[in-house]
């Protein structure tokens, strides 16, 4: 048993197979990178893994307890959480108000303890502000925090999806493309910040376009390929494969 399994899976869309028998092993407080050409089913297994999407076959195992049916919000509560390609915040929210929908659930909850305990609920939402401060404190964003997240930079908008996914208090973070559309200047902060999750004891799972910042952030690569994982290994090995980077390049591009 490892930290994550996937195992044998599948997933078809009608015609399109976007994975085919797809099956590694993460370890913890690593981080990996998944490269390959477009299309080649990077998002599709952080969907599998995440419960985006059910796979036709095959297997997501965390920390030995099998997630495959899972809901999405039992496998952020497991420790498995994760950005998005297209980012998906809340625009006409403020950045602190962004944060706190994603904050763990505590008790709390109820409204009826709202109602009849509201010392209490008030005391609850103060601790719960000052959580939010602190996830925006580490991605650099205190000077934002009552701004709308539409009035941010595309790199800050990047840097609150990180604050958000700590929010979770996940251990495994899934980022797909964190450096996608990034100036030189944001882009050196977000792999700053990338190493920064790793030192606070998180796991990370990376799908990462740029071959540099693999080099600069990866322990290790997975190879996906049309729906299929290639190649697993370390960093050097798989970023200097004559025969995949003749496949990343070559054939695709
Ligand atoms: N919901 C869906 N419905 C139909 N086809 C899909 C769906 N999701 C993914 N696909 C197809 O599955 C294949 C893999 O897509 P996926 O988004 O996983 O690729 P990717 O590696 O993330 O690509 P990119 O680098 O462009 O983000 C593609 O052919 C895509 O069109
Ligand atoms: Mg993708």
């Amino acid at each position: 048993m490892s930290y994550l399994d996937v195992a044998g899976v599948n997933k078809r869309f009608g015609g399109i197979a976007a994975l085919t028998d797809c099956t590694f092993s993460i370890e913890p407080n690593g981080i990996s990178c998944i490269v390959g050409p477009n299309g080649a089913g990077k998002t599709s297994i952080f969907n599998v893994i995440t419960g985006f999407i059910t796979p036709d076959t095959g297997s997501v195992t965390f920390k030995g307890h099998d997630l495959t049916t899972t809901s999405r919000h039992h496998r952020i509560e497991s420790g498995i959480a994760r950005t998005f390609q297209n980012l998906r915040l809340f625009e006409e929210l403020s950045v602190l108000d962004n944060v706190l929908t994603c904050l763990a659930d505590e008790a709390g909850n109820n409204p009826l303890t709202a109602i009849f305990r509201p010392i209490h609920t008030e005391a609850i939402l103060r601790a719960k502000r000052e959580k939010a401060r602190e996830f925006i404190e580490i991605v650099g964003l205190s000077h934002k925090i009552d701004d709308l997240a539409q009035n941010l930079s595309y790199g800050q908008k990047k840097l609150l999806c990180i604050a958000r996914v700590l929010a979770t208090d996940a251990e495994l973070l899934l980022l797909d493309e964190p450096t996608s559309g990034l100036a030189a200047a944001a882009l050196d902060a977000m792999v700053d910040m990338i190493h920064k999750l790793k030192e606070r004891g998180k796991s990370l799972l990376i799908v990462e376009h740029n071959t540099q910042i693999v080099r600069r952030i990866a322990d290790e690569v997975l190879f996906f390929h049309r729906g299929t994982l290639l190649a697993q290994g370390k960093t050097e090995e798989i970023v200097s494969d004559k025969e995949l980077g003749r496949i990343y390049f070559g054939e695709d591009h």
